[in-house]
């Protein structure tokens, strides 16, 4: 019998063949004008006309009181400015998280600041929260809001937005509460990035007493504000973690990310740029943070909704990341190298990875691989 084929896989046929041809050409530039280049032409329409791919119902899950169409989302620090929402959702991503957004706009570090290491499937960042401040960040926002229909946005996926202060004259019990008040009303979940490796002193947030105190600021000064998740990193050691999901389970937080960029450099790292300072992300992050993700999984006992985040490239490493704990996961760095086409390609690999398991969805597999 002859097999039909839809129009949906006829362009992603044609995507996949193009595509490999058009992210090289994108990777002649230095990757932060490729970046540039990819945000600018998902906003003019020019990639991702819409979603190639009509999400199976197995992907579909629930987390935070919220409705995802499948568990592959673009994490944060690829729109920092929430200017893309719409296009990504297009693309068939199912949750955006935008920023990391601070109070003032700010320029971040001097370029060069974003280094390919293609050689090890990996990217080193220290861009410093380029941004153009939580105020332009919610009137890009308010243009696509969607009040009262499910999720916030036009976008119709979750959209989360990441917060985080500035590198000078900041204040993190004042800056968190702050953006928290004014953002709420946009955005589905919020996290608080302490992870971030290139903002000096951010990381020392992580302490469990100092997040404590800011948990308590938020809770105080912005008590009714949407799922508030922390995003962590991956080079914290276990006594840390231990009482940071204690903190965190006691103060109001719905959930954790797992993981952000690490500063560490594995041995086996070949790539020129290898030795560059800032966070690593991508193929060399993905154990550690995977690991670390499932210690969280077994600390929280189910009461945390987890993201797990680091090293995703194919449709097996997102399934890897539900059997230890997560609810659902976020990638940037394979998206920055293989483009829009990553993203059908996992979720076509996820729903035959479910049928090879014979469950009905994939949230059934949640937490297996939790010994
Ligand atoms: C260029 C670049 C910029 C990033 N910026 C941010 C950011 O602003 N805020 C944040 O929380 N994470 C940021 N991240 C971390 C990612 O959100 C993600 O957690 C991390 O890269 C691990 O996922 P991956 O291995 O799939 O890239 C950034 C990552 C990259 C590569």
């Amino acid at each position: 019998m002859q097999k039909k084929i839809s129009l949906s896989q006829f362009e992603e046929s044609v995507f996949s063949v193009i595509y490999p041809y058009l992210m090289k050409g994108v990777r002649l530039f230095n990757p932060e004008f490729g970046h540039n280049l990819a945000l600018v032409s998902l906003r003019l329409g020019l990639c991702g006309g819409k979603n190639p791919w009509q999400d199976d119902p197995s992907l579909s899950l629930q987390a935070m009181g919220l409705k995802f169409p499948n568990p592959v989302g673009i994490a944060a620090g690829f729109d920092k400015n929430a200017l893309a929402v719409t296009a990504l959702a297009r693309l068939g991503f199912g949750s955006i998280e935008v920023g990391t957004v601070t109070p003032k706009p700010q320029p971040g570090n001097p370029k060069p600041r974003l280094f390919r290491l293609m050689k090890d499937g990996a990217v080193i960042n220290r861009m410093g929260f380029n941004n153009n401040g939580i105020q332009r960040l919610c009137a890009q926002l308010a243009k696509i809001s969607n009040v009262g229909n499910g999720v916030k946005t036009q976008a119709n996926v979750p959209v989360g937005v990441n917060i985080g202060i500035n590198k000078i004259g900041a204040c993190p019990e004042r800056d968190y509460p702050l953006q928290i008040g004014l953002v709420s009303r946009y955005a589905d979940y919020i996290v608080l990035n302490f992870s971030s490796p290139n903002t000096p002193g951010l990381r020392d947030l992580q302490q469990p007493q100092r997040m404590e105190i800011i948990l308590q600021s938020i809770q105080q000064l912005q008590p009714n504000h949407p799922p508030l998740l922390v995003k962590l990193s991956p080079d914290l050691l276990d006594a840390e973690l231990e009482a940071i999901v204690e903190v965190v389970m006691n103060n109001h937080v719905t959930g954790l990310i797992l993981t952000n960029t690490t500063v560490s450099r594995p041995d086996n790292l070949q790539s020129d740029f290898r030795y560059e300072p800032g966070g690593l992300s991508g193929r060399p992050l993905r154990q550690k943070s995977t690991e670390m993700l499932a210690k969280v999984a077994k600390l929280s006992q189910g009461k945390l909704t987890l993201i797990g985040s680091g090293g995703i490239e194919n449709g097996a490493d997102v399934l890897e990341k539900i059997m230890h704990g997560a609810d659902f996961t976020q990638l940037y760095t394979v998206f920055a190298y293989e483009g829009p086409p990553v993203i059908s390609r996992i979720k076509r690999e996820l729903v035959t990875l479910l049928k090879q398991y014979q469950v009905r969805t994939i949230s059934e597999l949640k937490g297996v691989a939790l010994s």
